[in-house]
C-alpha cells in the first residue's frame, strides 16, 4: 500500500513511518528537509519499497502535498503533524492563531477532501491526537481545541461514509522529542497493532489513562458529594 505521513520529520511521525515502511511505498511530508531525509533513510532501511519527500508548510494550505501525491492512490494517511504541538496558550500571539488553525485543521481537511474526491477508494486515516482532546489541561486550550476539532471532523467523515477506516490515537504520555525516545518506537508498535486489529481508538500511556479516569470520575464525585450534602441537610432538618 501507499502511505502518506504528515509530520514525518517529527520523532513520532518518523517512528510511525518506519513501522509502516516494510513492503510499502511512502510519501513523507514535513517542513524540515534534513529531518525528512533522515526519515526517508530510516524507512528505506526498514524495508520501504519506495519513499518520496515533500517539504511544505501546511499553514499556507495543502497544495504542495496534493501536487506531490499527484494521481497516486493513497491507501493510508497518517497525520502526525501539529503546528500547535507543545505550545502554551500564553506563547501564542493572537495573530498566530489563524496560521495554527490553517496548519492543524483547514489544510488537512483540504487534503482529505481532495483524496476522497480524486481517488477510487477512500484512504484509511490514522490521526495522532492527544489525551488533551478529551481532558482539559490548563493553558493548552489552542492545542486541545485543534486536536478535538480534528477528531470531530474525522469522526463525522466516518459517520457519513460507509467503510471509512479511522484510528484515533490519543497519546497520553510525554515523548521527549529532543533526546529521541524509545517511547516513540513503542507508540508506533502499538499503533500498527491497533490498525491491524481494526481498532477505532487507541489510548497510549499510563498517565493518559489516569487523566481520562479522573476526568470521568470527577462529575460522579461531584454528584455523590452533592447527594451526601442534601441527605445530611434532610437529616438535620428532621431533627429540628
Ligand atoms: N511528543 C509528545 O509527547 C506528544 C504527546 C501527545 C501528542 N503528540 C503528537 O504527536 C505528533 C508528533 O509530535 P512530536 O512530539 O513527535 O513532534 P513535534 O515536534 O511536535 O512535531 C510536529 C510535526 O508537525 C510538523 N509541523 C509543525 N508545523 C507545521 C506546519 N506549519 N506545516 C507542516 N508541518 C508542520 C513538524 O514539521 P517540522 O519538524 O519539519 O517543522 C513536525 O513534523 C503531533 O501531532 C503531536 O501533537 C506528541
Amino acid at each position: 500500500m501507499r502511505v502518506l505521513v504528515l509530520g514525518a520529520s517529527s520523532v513520532v511521525g518518523k517512528a510511525l513511518a518506519e513501522a509502516f515502511a516494510p513492503g510499502n511505498s511512502l510519501v513523507l511530508a514535513g517542513r524540515d528537509p534534513g529531518r525528512l531525509a533522515a526519515a526517508e533513510d530510516a524507512c528505506r532501511r526498514a524495508g520501504a519499497v519506495d519513499a518520496a519527500r515533500v517539504s511544505a508548510d501546511l499553514s499556507s494550505g495543502a497544495r504542495p502535498v496534493i501536487e506531490a501525491v499527484g494521481g497516486l492512490q493513497i491507501d493510508l494517511l497518517i497525520d502526525a503533524a501539529s503546528a500547535a504541538s507543545g505550545m502554551r496558550d500564553t506563547e501564542i500571539e493572537p495573530s498566530r492563531l489563524p496560521g495554527l488553525v490553517a496548519a492543524d485543521f483547514l489544510s488537512k481537511v483540504e487534503l482529505l477532501e481532495h483524496l476522497l474526491a480524486a481517488q477510487r477508494a477512500a484512504p484509511a486515516v490514522i490521526l495522532v491526537s492527544s489525551v488533551l482532546a478529551v481532558v482539559q489541561s490548563p493553558g493548552r486550550s489552542a492545542y486541545s481545541s485543534l486536536k478535538r476539532l480534528s477528531e470531530l471532523y474525522l469522526q463525522r467523515v466516518r459517520e457519513s461514509r460507509a467503510g471509512f477506516r479511522l484510528l484515533v490515537v490519543r497519546v497520553g504520555t510525554v515523548i521527549d522529542t529532543e533526546k529521541g525516545s524509545d517511547k516513540a518506537r513503542k507508540l508506533a508498535g502499538a499503533v500498527s497493532r491497533a490498525y491491524a486489529g481494526d481498532r477505532k481508538v487507541l489510548l497510549f500511556g499510563l498517565e493518559g489513562r489516569l487523566f481520562v479516569g479522573l476526568f470521568y470520575l470527577q462529575p460522579l464525585v461531584f454528584r455523590a458529594v452533592a447527594h451526601l450534602q442534601r441527605t445530611l441537610r434532610g437529616v438535620r432538618a428532621g431533627r429540628r
